[in-house]
């Protein structure tokens, strides 16, 4: 009787453990994206906007994806397609979709293409777009009405909130033994273009109201971590706790894109926990990221940019990453941003190619990002496949990164002829990673990361690089290389094959990685007198 009383509850425990649905854990300081009880990896591509419509046309596709190798794809999914008329729910290309990608063994991050998408509300179903009285438009300095949704609309954010609950209600019910879907994207690039805010009726009656206590007491409660630009707004303008948005924040455009982001941030918040509320998957918000010399309205204005992600988070908590669609070129800076004051960082956009496949390193080396996903992944001719390769090395050292993230034992970089040398102190070594300018090409750059896993031991991987060790640990003042192997890793173990004590050590003098292509490689490095 006792004996099948345990018998049981251990099976429970085993059913609990099993059907918890993806979810993001902290260890140290990174955050990692648990699936099925393990940290993954998300080494992914987003298919172009319209590509999922169609079950027939995802078909051919699917199987090419896998073969990259990807482990998940960004799949849009539209309001209007799953509600097309207001309360009749059609999960038709939900269910068509996650069983396509299970018959690939891929992932699927769902991107919620609902009240907007790039700014304007073209997704948005027509019983939606052609009811403006209901559903009320942006009005923009010109007076006129524009096709983009007004944040102000309370039944657009229930009805587009009560869609989405009705989403993660099905995926939960269709979805959560294998967990197929692992996060969701919650609307798209959201923010007004073409003026620096919404001036409708309700939206202006708002900016000239007192700004919400619940924004004040936040900027107060966090004022050491907020975003140096806000926080330097704030302060030039008396950090003031109450008022109207121009007098907090004053009286430049800065105030209006404050004013928008807080309203897309509760707007977008309340969909999010709506979803949550049926099945809490993680979800995230990518950004439309503006140039240097842009004003609000050229860029969305409101998106989560770096300087008004404060005002997101002060808005609510449901959405769990702010991220970054890196177009441009200055891809550390956006990374560093973006991972910033807890927020894990996800690029669900970005270059692809030899870009990505260099950039993908360093974001999940340096920055712990939890996954990486260029854009428009089914429209590419990359006929030297250089993103499959480096998610091919990533996919074997998936469990060596997720074991030593969090403890300053991962280091991510990037290099050129301009930044052509890192440095970082790891297991006691000052560790200095150069481009290998012994193989001389101009146009040469290199890329990878560094993992310390052992006393005095280091697992790389990457092109085009070299590495020097010099002792920062109390002991003998020396540092050499005691060998270097070329190998793989199967299963988290680690199968050598080659050891490279040569040239292609430089007999002893660095630990190198040929700009030929990616390998993986260990050395074990030794003090002496
Ligand atoms: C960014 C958007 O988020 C995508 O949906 C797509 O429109 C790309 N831009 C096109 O470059």
């Amino acid at each position: 009787m006792r004996l099948a009383y345990l018998f049981a509850c251990s099976l429970c425990f085993a059913i609990t453990i099993v059907a918890q649905p993806p979810h993001l854990e902290k260890h140290g300081t990174t955050t990692q994206l648990i699936v099925d009880g393990k940290p993954f990896l998300i080494l992914g591509a987003e298919i172009h906007n319209s590509s999922s419509s169609s079950l027939d046309y995802m078909k051919p596709i699917w199987p090419r994806l896998a073969q990259i190798p990807l482990n998940t794809v960004l799949t849009p999914l539209s309001w209007e397609l799953i509600e097309p008329a207001e309360g009749k729910y059609d999960f038709t290309l939900v269910d068509g979709l996650i069983q396509q990608a299970r018959q690939e063994r891929l992932h699927i991050v769902f991107l919620w293409l609902a009240s907007w998408k790039n700014g304007m509300s073209s997704y948005a179903p027509l019983w939606v777009k052609s009811d403006t009285r209901r559903f009320p438009r942006v009005i923009e300095g010109s007076g006129e009405k524009v096709e983009i949704l007004s944040t102000l609309g309370a039944p657009t954010m229930n009805a587009d909130a009560k869609a989405f609950a009705a989403l993660m209600r099905h995926i939960r019910d269709i979805g959560s033994n294998d967990h197929t879907v692992l996060m969701m994207q919650v609307e798209n690039e959201v923010g007004v273009l073409g003026d620096t805010r919404d001036r409708s009726p309700a939206a202006n009656k708002a900016f000239e109201a007192t700004v919400p206590a619940q924004l004040t007491g936040y900027l107060r409660e966090h004022r050491e971590s907020l975003f140096p630009e806000l926080r330097e707004l704030w302060n030039e303008n008396g950090s003031k706790t109450s008022g109207t948005w121009q007098e907090i924040f004053g009286t430049s455009t800065r105030a209006d894109e404050i004013f928008m982001a807080w309203n897309y941030g509760r707007y977008v918040n309340h969909i999010a926990a709506a979803g949550k509320a049926e099945y809490p998957l993680p979800m995230y918000v990518n950004t439309w990221l503006a140039r240097e010399d842009a004003t609000p309205g050229e860029y969305p204005s409101g998106g989560p940019q770096p300087r008004v992600i404060d005002i997101w988070k002060a808005a609510g908590s449901a959405i769990d990453i702010y991220s970054p669609d890196i177009y441009q070129p200055n891809f550390e800076e956006w990374s560093k941003w973006y991972s910033r004051a807890g927020n894990p960082l996800f690029i669900p956009e970005a270059a692809g190619g030899a870009t990505g496949a260099a950039n993908v390193f360093y974001a999940i080396g340096q920055h712990e990002a939890i996954g990486f996903s260029p854009f428009g992944i089914d429209s590419w001719r990359d006929t030297q496949n250089e993103l499959g390769k480096s998610y091919e090395a990533l996919m074997q050292l998936e469990p060596i990164i997720a074991a030593h993230q969090g403890r300053g034992e991962v280091t991510g970089f990037l290099l050129d002829k301009a930044h052509s040398s890192v440095s970082t102190v790891m297991n006691g070594y000052l560790v200095t990673i150069s481009l290998d300018e012994i193989f001389g090409s101009e146009a040469m750059k290199g890329f990878g990361l560094i993992i310390a896993t052992g006393p005095h031991e280091f697992i790389g991987a990457g092109k085009g690089f070299r590495v020097k060790f010099e002792p920062r640990s109390p002991g003998p003042p020396h540092a050499g290389i005691g060998y270097v192997e070329e190998g793989k890793f199967s299963d988290g173990k680690w199968v050598p094959r080659r050891r490279l004590n040569g040239d292609e050590n430089d007999q002893g003098h660095y630990w190198r990685f040929s700009p030929q292509q990616i390998n993986i490689e260990k050395t074990v490095v030794y003090r002496f007198e």
